[in-house]
């Protein structure tokens, strides 16, 4: 740092010190250094303005992989991610507004159903929502196999069907966490994503610009997932609960098992037919428990905030009494309207719900047989995801094209016993491309042995601070 002597004026001892440059902020984390507020909302402006280039940026990203963000370092470059575009003002409505967030699953459909049940419930859910990637699939992508469904709005329009319906799922905009769209791809090919620093930025600064009371984060952990052990899903859970708790939003993270698909549908039109299925009160048991148990914690979460200082004290008693509403919305058919209602107001064809055929599907399926007799111990997330994407479900990058209608059913799943020859899944695909090699990966993902598995834990933790 230059040294200014003691008679030198106030204007010249601006024109004498160096002005913060990206070199040095590059080097202080380089070398375990701390970051202010001040200096991340320079390099992100820096940044999205052209004058930080794209190989500063890599190489600060490549120091914070290296030596790490501390909680506060965190918040602060999510907050200033955050102000790089804008926030949705929803103060006008009265009612809670609080949202739901997953790290990316397999099969993970839970948002497709969660959001319009928690509506009918009377909470606002303004859900800024994510495509897949890698062999994740993603809530649009879903969403837009029923026909005439749009993702894309403008954030009049998504405001107007949060008013008139209270609930509503749309991709991001150029307008909100410009600087998390640029990061994230600079990110992808700079081998810095498996970040928790970065990535816990990145999800909390889209999420907080949604104007919420509340937010609750399903993070996923096992082999379908980011984090594939409980310590690294904690870690990450911890940083954002922290994050989006210190910058007002109350926050809370559901540990989540992703070691298998969730349900028996994955691919876009296959588990929008098993959305309606659950709607109509025919679900699979894990994905209804994920449902439900985040389902409770929303409401949990906007009764809080209705209470102002006064929450219920959390205990299962409280949690149970929310999951036992969700679950009366259910089968009284109100969740189904209020999903039919979102179809409706986001332009799609709500007749799907009736007649499941309008959807996408395939031309052709290929079932896939047990090799032995057993009981299924394991069905691993990570192959049928990438069986899926092979099948055209998926893309491999973010330009590539998706066949709506391709997947993976799995007719079995862990803890049923089988016989050699029953049919284990049943590939659904339109472009035999890769057919061969999906299905090697679905008969591999089936782990079978002679004695049954333990149970199977869905819930692995919450996380409240
Ligand atoms: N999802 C995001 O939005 N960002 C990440 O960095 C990882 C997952």
């Amino acid at each position: 740092m230059p040294v200014a002597s003691a008679r030198t004026s106030g204007r010249r001892l601006s024109a004498i010190i160096t002005p913060v440059r990206a070199y040095d902020l590059i080097k202080r984390k380089r070398d375990g250094g701390r970051m202010t507020g001040e200096e991340f909302r320079f390099l992100i402006r820096g940044y999205l303005a052209g004058e930080v280039p794209d190989y500063q940026m890599a190489a600060f990203l490549m120091a914070v992989f290296l030596r790490g963000l501390d909680e506060e370092e965190t918040a602060l470059l999510t907050e200033a991610m955050l102000h790089s575009g804008l926030i949705l003002d929803l103060s006008g409505l009265e009612r809670p507004k609080v949202d739901k967030h997953s790290t990316g699953g397999v099969g993970d459909k839970v948002s497709i159903v969660l959001a319009p049940l928690v509506a009918s419930a009377g909470v606002v859910v303004p859900m800024i929502s994510g495509r897949g990637l890698g062999h994740t699939g993603g809530t649009l992508d879903k969403l837009e196999s029923i026909p005439g469904f749009r993702t894309e709005m403008s954030l009049d329009e998504f405001r107007e069907a949060l008013w008139t319906t209270g609930v509503a799922i749309m991709g991001q905009t150029e307008e909100i966490a410009p600087a998390d769209r640029r990061l994230y791809a600079l990110r992808d090919v700079t081998a810095t994503v498996e970040s928790i620093p970065l990535i816990a930025s990145s999800i909390m600064s889209k999420k907080l610009s949604e104007g919420l009371d509340g937010l609750v984060l399903d993070v996923k952990v096992g082999s379908g997932a980011f984090m594939k052990t409980v310590e690294e899903a904690e870690a990450l859970a911890r940083v954002m609960v922290g994050t989006g708790n210190s910058l007002g939003v109350r926050t809370v993270a559901v540990l989540t098992d992703m070691d298998e698909p969730l349900g028996r549908m994955v691919g876009n039109s296959l588990e929008i037919k098993e959305c309606i299925n659950l709607l109509k009160g025919w679900a699979e048991e894990d994905l209804l428990e994920v449902t439900l148990t985040l389902g409770a914690w929303m409401l949990y979460i906007a009764e809080e905030m209705v209470s102002r200082g006064a929450p219920p004290a959390i205990d299962d008693g409280v949690l149970m009494e929310k999951r036992k509403r969700l679950e009366g919305l259910l089968s009284s058919g109100k969740a189904l309207e209020r999903f039919l209602d979102m179809i409706e107001a986001q332009g799609g064809d709500p007749e799907i719900a009736a007649r499941p055929g309008l959807l996408p599907g395939a031309g052709r399926i290929r079932p896939v047989y047990s090799p032995a007799e057993g009981y299924i111990r394991r069905v691993d997330a990570e192959k049928v995801g990438v069986a899926s994407v092979l099948l055209g479900a998926g893309r491999s990058r973010m330009e590539d094209g998706i066949d709506h209608g391709a997947g993976v059913m799995l007719n079995r799943k862990s803890g049923t016993k089988v016989a050699r020859g029953e049919p284990l899944a049943t590939l659904h695909y339109n472009d035999e491309g890769n057919i061969e090699e999906a299905c090697r990966l679905v008969e591999g993902a089936f782990e079978i042995g002679p004695e049954p598995p333990g149970r199977r834990r869905l819930i692995r933790k919450v996380v409240l601070a």
